[in-house]
């Protein structure tokens, strides 16, 4: 088992640990024991994951001697409202807990999200332990604290910052993760190799092919250990997203758009590897990145099986129209993530509609 820490801002009181492996399950039940963290556990996932995981893992809490209530909310992107926040929330009252409770997220994103942003308001705030089980969650969005429910004019538009007790990440749940999933953690691994790691590059083209839920886990494993170290080491220095987790954006300025012209009918992972083609397109275009170095980069998300080019029914003043109501906008400049070369990102805010509507319509 890997383990590392996540130290904001150096405090130990906002530190935790970081634990990646596989079939690791009775010793994450045994830290959470040790951890004494809350004298009464709510294990919270969605019906999918509770259907295919949730008695097997009840069931070691339960054998460890644990106080635990399992709670399973609707799945989807569409359950990530504020209505389930607050039914949550009613829930857990209903139930008796109280401030020396402790919310587990098992699940996705969306779980994750969710209740880690109901963790952070409960009470005025309880505490939380994330056990991902999708790739993007194991890579992404279960470190960082980042927290939120969607608005139906804009995703994640109410949220905290709220950094988890620890994270216990299982490759093992990724066996029943459809390949549809997994692709969209794959391109969120990606973004993190092009913005950060040449070597993490390097072993991705090697191995791409072989990267699929059914796959070798020992494979995967370095992986995405070698991702959540870069999401870690990026939002230690910038828990807040005031400069440097901005470059964690790279390919979402125009994913986010791509995904909601589409009406969220196109995966985020897809949106993202056609904003993550279209930035290195840009960063060619405007003289930062070599045509070999954009090219390799885009080789590797066509390796992945991940598409490159907007669909052809979609419009590009659509998307445009979009992008400008993204909420990462500050006054009237887009910025976007460029490359100046493998793990070389650099924040630009200049870049002009019409060199962009070129990109995307070139793409
Ligand atoms: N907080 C952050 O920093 C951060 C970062 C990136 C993304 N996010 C959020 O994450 C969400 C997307 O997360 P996601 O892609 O994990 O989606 P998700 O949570 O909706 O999970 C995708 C689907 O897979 C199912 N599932 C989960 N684990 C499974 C397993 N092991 N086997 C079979 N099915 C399984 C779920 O039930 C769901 O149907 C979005 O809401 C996004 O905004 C947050
Ligand atoms: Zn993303």
């Amino acid at each position: 088992m890997n383990r590392f820490k996540v130290s904001i801002e150096k405090k130990v009181s906002r530190s935790y640990e970081v634990y990646i492996g596989q079939d690791i399950l009775d010793r994450a039940v045994l830290i959470i024991a040790k951890g004494n963290w809350a004298k009464k556990y709510f294990l919270i996932t969605d019906t999918n994951v509770s259907a295919l995981h949730g008695p097997r893992v009840m069931d070691i809490f339960k054998k460890m001697g644990l106080s635990v209530e399992e709670i399973a909310l609707p799945a989807g992107e569409r359950a990530k409202t504020m209505t389930t926040a607050v039914a949550l929330a009613e829930e857990l009252l209903h139930r008796g807990a109280d401030r020396t409770s402790g919310l587990i997220a098992l699940g996705g994103g969306v779980v994750g999200d969710l209740t880690g942003f109901v963790a952070s308001i409960f009470m005025r705030g309880i505490h939380c332990i994330h056990i991902p089980t999708t790739l993007l969650a194991q890579v992404d969005s279960s470190i960082g604290g980042k927290t939120g429910v969607d608005l139906p004019a804009a995703k994640n538009m109410l949220g905290t910052f709220h950094q988890p007790k620890a994270v216990f990440t299982d490759l093992s749940f990724l066996r029943t993760l459809p390949g549809e999933e997994f692709k969209n953690g794959l391109a969120e691994i990606m973004k993190c190799a092009i913005i950060d790691d040449p070597a993490l590059l390097e072993i991705l083209e090697a191995k791409a092919a072989v990267l699929k839920p059914d796959g070798d886990l020992d494979v995967l494993m370095p992986i995405v250990a070698r991702t959540c170290e870069i999401k870690k080491k990026i939002v230690e220095i910038d828990e807040q997203e005031h400069g440097l987790r901005r470059i964690l954006n790279f390919g979402h300025t125009l994913g986010h758009a791509i995904e909601a012209e589409a009406g969220y009918a196109i995966p985020h992972g897809e949106a993202v590897s056609i904003g993550m083609a279209a930035a290195l397109s840009l960063s060619e275009r405007l003289g930062h990145l070599p045509a070999a170095d954009r090219d390799r980069s885009i080789g590797l998300l066509q390796k992945a099986g991940l598409p490159i080019r907007m669909p052809e029914v979609m419009s590009s003043d659509g998307v445009l129209a979009r992008m400008g109501r993204d909420k990462k906008k500050e006054g009237n400049i887009l910025h976007f993530v460029l490359l100046k070369r493998p793990g070389m990102p650099f924040v630009n805010g200049g870049v002009s509609e019409s060199t962009i509507r070129e990109i995307m319509e070139r793409l």
